[in-house]
């Protein structure tokens, strides 16, 4: 009699108990782990990388244009307030039609009130060879005027994960009339070397997080307490 009536129980806990043994899609929220468990190694890496940028305003094709700016924009002497987007070709030499190494993507704007200054920000997105698909991201200042302008590397992906460095723009021509640019950028970075065998390319199959294993403390305590009731109902 008792036994009949615990039929449905019984079915309910082997279903719940089935649920709790199906894969959960949710991570550990925080763990200290290892480098090697993320492909790195201890040591540091330093590249420095050259190539051209090519800001181009004029045209029927613009790499460059202008998104925003506000009324006074007009009247500022140093267009304070305008903003543009960019996906400028990086190359290898200073000629655009020499062999394209990479894409400089992402916002200028017109930053300064008394100077011809920007605020960059943008990712270089390389094309070429090892770093195919890594990334670095720039956020700095760009003085238009001075020389040579340093912005930091906040950071990057792929071959560039981890990335701190600094860049130097030199501009090479500029066209007063139609603001056209080619700017020879000097990159250094210190970035994670990878583990031989990991490419670290850019986008990977992977969700990018290490992998873990597959008792996760969570599944074994709802397996235990699962367990424990439907064990007391079998038996009794
Ligand atoms: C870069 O990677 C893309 C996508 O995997 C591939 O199509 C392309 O040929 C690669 N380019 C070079 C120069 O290796
Ligand atoms: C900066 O350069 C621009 C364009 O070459 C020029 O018009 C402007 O006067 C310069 N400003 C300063 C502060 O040197």
């Amino acid at each position: 009699m008792a036994k009949s009536s615990n039929i449905p129980t019984i079915f309910l806990l082997s279903s719940l108990l089935i649920l709790a043994l199906l894969p959960t899609n949710h991570a550990i929220f925080s763990r200290t782990i290892s480098k090697e468990e993320i492909g790195i190694k201890d040591d540091d890496k330093q590249t420095h990388l050259t190539f051209y940028y090519h800001d181009t305003l004029s045209g029927s094709n613009p790499s460059s244009i202008q998104i925003a700016k506000a009324k006074s924009t007009d009247t500022s002497p140093t267009m304070f307030g305008a903003l543009s987007m960019m996906d400028d070709p990086l190359t290898e030499g200073p000629e655009p039609t020499s062999k394209l190494v990479g894409r400089a993507q992402g916002m200028y704007g017109f930053a300064d009130q008394q100077e011809s200054a920007l605020l960059m920000v943008m990712n270089f997105y390389f094309l070429e060879g090892q770093y195919n698909g890594s990334t670095l991201s720039v956020l700095g200042r760009d003085a238009m005027n001075d020389s040579v302008r340093e912005m930091p590397v906040i950071g990057g992906t792929g071959t560039f994960r981890f990335a701190k460095g600094y860049v130097q723009a030199k501009t090479q021509t500029f066209d007063q009339k139609t603001g056209d640019a080619v700017v020879l950028f000097n990159v250094f970075v210190n970035h994670a070397s990878s583990v031989s065998g990991q490419s670290g390319g850019g986008s990977t199959s992977s969700d990018g997080a290490p992998s873990s294993s597959q008792a996760t403390p969570s599944k074994i305590m709802s397996l235990s307490f699962f367990m424990i009731p439907i064990l007391y109902l079998c038996i009794f």
